[in-house]
């Protein structure tokens, strides 16, 4: 009876181990992002990442912005895919070319050539998607700002989607309304929007961008006004001049607050999140983040990790991609995902 019981209790705990492990498969087939999840395929990606993106920071500190701009641009337009790395080609039209990108998304030749770098020690095994969510953590943290844990395992998508892009990304004349909704159907609350826009901070726009609040705005300090006029005359003329998005803008850190606190907001969109509204959600916001940067950097952090989890695929949606701006062609590819359908129909997972 004994021997029974505790043979029939070895059988269960047996199971319940390989019950765990097939969960524990399951999960990194199909499942969540982690931390380490090239750890023994590619042990060596994130370092290759970030000296590439140190150098190319070293090089030119705008890059660190383009690059951070470029993963915001991937999220918000269906989920973090590298959607946004797709060029556009005689037969396929991809988001480079939406309003909000065209002429003005930049970072490309960093991130194809981290991904060669990538692909000749571990070809075939690191999303596109996955390199531009590191890079972008990676160039807030070369330009003085805070790190944040990427978790990983995203894959790339097949398709792109311009009139979605069009769409899902804010554009600079938006009033405090239009951004809280747009930021809401994404599932970021109203700090949430402050923090995100707190990447301001560094980086630049051309005057194409907030020419006619020069003309219409009276949320604006006019001193600084004079001095947008200047690089941005009202002619048109000076439309792809640009001005630094904050007084600092080559250094992570909480002066965009400032800027916005003293009405210096380059941006319509900017200003429009601080406008002496004592009560607003926004500018008590903006106040606490300008008297504390250490709540800055912790809440930037935390709503980049979670930009980052924005509708990622995993398991064996999408493909890794083998240069990031096109699809895979090869037929190897589709034969590959016609084994894996084969594969989770027999097994029902
Ligand atoms: C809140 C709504 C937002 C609006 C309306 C907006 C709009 C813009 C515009 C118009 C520019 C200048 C583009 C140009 O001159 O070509 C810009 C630059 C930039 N944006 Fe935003 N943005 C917003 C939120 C964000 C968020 C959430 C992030 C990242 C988390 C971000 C990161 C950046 C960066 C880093 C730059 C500078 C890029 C560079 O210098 O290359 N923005 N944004
Ligand atoms: C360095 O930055 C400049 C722009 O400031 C760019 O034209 C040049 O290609 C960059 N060089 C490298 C090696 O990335
Ligand atoms: C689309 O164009 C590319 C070249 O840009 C070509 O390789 C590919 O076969 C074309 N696909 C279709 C479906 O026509
Ligand atoms: C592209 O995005 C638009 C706007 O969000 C949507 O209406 C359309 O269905 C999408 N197209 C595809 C093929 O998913
Ligand atoms: C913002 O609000 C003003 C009126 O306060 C309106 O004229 C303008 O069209 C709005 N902007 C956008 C992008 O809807
Ligand atoms: C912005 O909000 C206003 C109301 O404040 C609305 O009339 C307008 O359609 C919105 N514009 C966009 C682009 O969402
Ligand atoms: C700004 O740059 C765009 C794209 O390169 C160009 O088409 C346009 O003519 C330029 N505008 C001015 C005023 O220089
Ligand atoms: C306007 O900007 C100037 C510097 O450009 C600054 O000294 C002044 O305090 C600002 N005014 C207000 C009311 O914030
Ligand atoms: C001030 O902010 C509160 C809370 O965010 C909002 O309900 C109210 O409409 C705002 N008032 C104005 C004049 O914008
Ligand atoms: C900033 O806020 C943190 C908590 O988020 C607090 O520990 C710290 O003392 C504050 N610093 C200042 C200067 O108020
Ligand atoms: C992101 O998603 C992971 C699971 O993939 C979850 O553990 C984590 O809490 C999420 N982080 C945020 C900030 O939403
Ligand atoms: C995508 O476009 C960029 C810029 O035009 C170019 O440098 C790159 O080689 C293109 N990628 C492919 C695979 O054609």
């Amino acid at each position: 009876m004994a021997s029974f019981l505790s043979s029939s209790r070895s059988k269960f705990s047996s199971f319940m181990l390989e019950f765990s492990l097939f969960l524990v498969l399951i999960g990194a087939a199909s499942g969540q992002l982690t931390p380490n999840f090239y750890s023994s395929s590619c042990p060596n990606v994130l370092s290759t990442i970030q000296s590439v993106v140190q150098s190319a920071v070293n090089n030119e500190s705008r890059m660190g912005a383009s690059l951070l701009r470029l993963h915001f641009h991937d999220c918000f337009v269906n989920g973090c895919d590298g959607s946004i790395l797709l060029n556009d080609t005689a037969n396929f039209t991809g988001e480079q070319t939406a309003l909000p990108n065209v002429n003005s998304v930049r970072g490309f030749d960093i991130i194809d050539a981290i991904k060669s770098q990538v692909e000749s020690s571990c070809a075939g095994v690191v999303s596109c998607a996955d390199i531009l969510a590191v890079a972008a953590r990676d160039s807030v943290v070369a330009l003085g700002g805070p790190s944040w844990t990427v978790l990983l395992g995203r894959r790339d998508s097949t398709t792109a989607n311009r009139s979605a892009a069009n769409t899902n990304l804010p554009a600079p004349s938006m009033n405090l309304s239009n951004l809280t909704q747009l930021f809401l159907d994404h599932g970021f609350n109203a700090q949430e929007l402050v923090v995100l826009s707190g990447a301001h901070t560094i980086g630049v726009a051309k005057c194409s961008t907030f020419q006619t609040r020069l003309a219409q705005d009276t949320n604006i300090n006019s001193t600084f006004a004079a001095s947008l006029r200047a690089t941005c005359p009202s002619d048109g003329s000076g439309a792809n001049n640009t001005v630094p998005l904050d007084k600092t803008s080559t250094t992570f850190d909480n002066v965009y607050f400032n800027d916005l606190l003293t009405q210096q907001g380059v941006l319509h969109s900017d200003q429009e999140l601080f406008s002496g509204n004592a009560t607003g959600i926004t500018d008590t916001q903006v106040s606490s983040y300008n008297s504390n940067s250490s709540t800055f950097f912790t809440d930037f952090a935390n709503a980049m990790q979670k930009m980052g989890n924005m509708s990622v695929l995993t398991g064996t949606s999408g493909e890794i991609r083998t240069s990031c701006s096109r699809i895979n062609g090869a037929s190897f590819n589709s034969i590959e995902s016609k084994i894996i359908d084969f594969i989770t129909t027999v097994f029902d997972m």
